[in-house]
């Protein structure tokens, strides 16, 4: 029998990050800070914990070079992660026929750079939805301002009605949430999509083909979770603060690659220290070492 192969990641990390103006002209948005460590490094935890260990950063060119400086190869982790390049930022859903290659025929979970997950429970959703072989799995969040996002309406049993992309006139307040989890089939259906209106390859199509052929599980984070984006100056600033306060309060920390990979044995002390050491001044490095001490 064919082994069954373990899903691999991709983050998005491209865009323009227009709303995010002047401080995108010289930084991608996915390098801005969100308190004491890098964005991508929230989506990257997020992976991490789903079980995912082979991973692709989607990035523009002119980033390239940081990215890599930044993440390496992962191995620093324990993980594999590679890299690809989005020329322009044609939309959500060119991320599969990018990462056609990288895939070779595997599952795939798509996170938006700059998504922020944390809650109490999400790790277990996060692996369910890892482990599901049979349907894709979405996520939807009550948002304030629905018009933003690509808009799921259920009916009284919770079962998907349909999915609209920024509606004008919103039927629900439930967003899908940018993690995607899907078979392989999604890059044979991206690479069929027409662009919308707005000349990108939206995301909501390829949903909505899902949900047409019944594939398509949508799961409902519940408000004991948070999910926040950080494309505009105030939600970058919102989750900054968030993610201050809540360390601050636990002295623990949320979206530590480190950490993560050392729990899940990726990696060992002797690897942990070696990343600790070339952090020693900064609080960052000071909890690493304060890991190994209290392991
Ligand atoms: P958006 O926030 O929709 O777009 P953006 O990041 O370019 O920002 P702005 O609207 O301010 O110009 O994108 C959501 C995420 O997806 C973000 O992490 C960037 C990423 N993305 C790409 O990498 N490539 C793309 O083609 C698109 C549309 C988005």
């Amino acid at each position: 029998m064919a082994k069954i192969k373990d899903r691999k990641g991709i983050i998005l990390a491209g865009g323009t990050g227009s709303r995010l103006s002047p401080l995108t002209k010289a930084v991608s948005k996915q390098l801005m800070p969100i308190y004491d460590k890098p964005m991508i490094y929230y989506p990257l935890s997020t992976l991490l914990i789903a079980g995912i260990k082979e991973i692709l950063i989607i990035c523009s060119p002119f980033y390239l070079k940081s990215y890599q400086n930044l993440l390496g190869d992962g191995s620093q982790w324990g993980v594999n992660i590679k890299y690809k390049c989005q020329q322009s930022p044609d939309g959500i859903a060119q991320a599969f026929i990018l990462g056609e290659e990288f895939l070779k025929g595997s599952p795939v979970c798509l996170i938006l750079g700059d998504n922020l997950f944390y809650g109490d429970n999400l790790s277990l959703k996060l692996k369910e939805a890892n482990q599901d072989r049979n349907n894709g799995t979405l996520f939807a969040y009550q948002v304030n301002d629905p018009s933003r996002y690509g808009i799921v309406e259920f009916n009284s049993e919770f079962n998907v009605l349909n999915i609209q992309e920024k509606p004008t006139n919103p039927s629900s307040n439930y967003a899908i949430t940018g993690i995607y989890f899907y078979e392989n089939s999604v890059v044979s259906i991206a690479k069929n999509l027409k662009p919308s209106k707005r000349g990108e390859l939206e995301i909501t199509d390829i949903n909505n083909v899902l949900l047409s052929e019944n594939n398509l599980k949508v799961k409902l984070l519940k408000r004991g979770m948070a999910w926040l984006d950080t494309g505009t100056i105030d939600s970058l600033h919102d989750a900054g603060t968030f993610i201050k306060t809540i360390e601050t309060r636990q002295g623990l920390k949320i979206g530590c690659p480190e950490e993560i990979a050392f729990k899940l044995k990726y990696i060992g002390k002797k690897e942990l220290k070696k990343i600790a050491d070339n952090y020693s001044s900064s609080e960052y490095g000071k909890y690493l070492l304060k890991l190994i001490k209290n392991y």
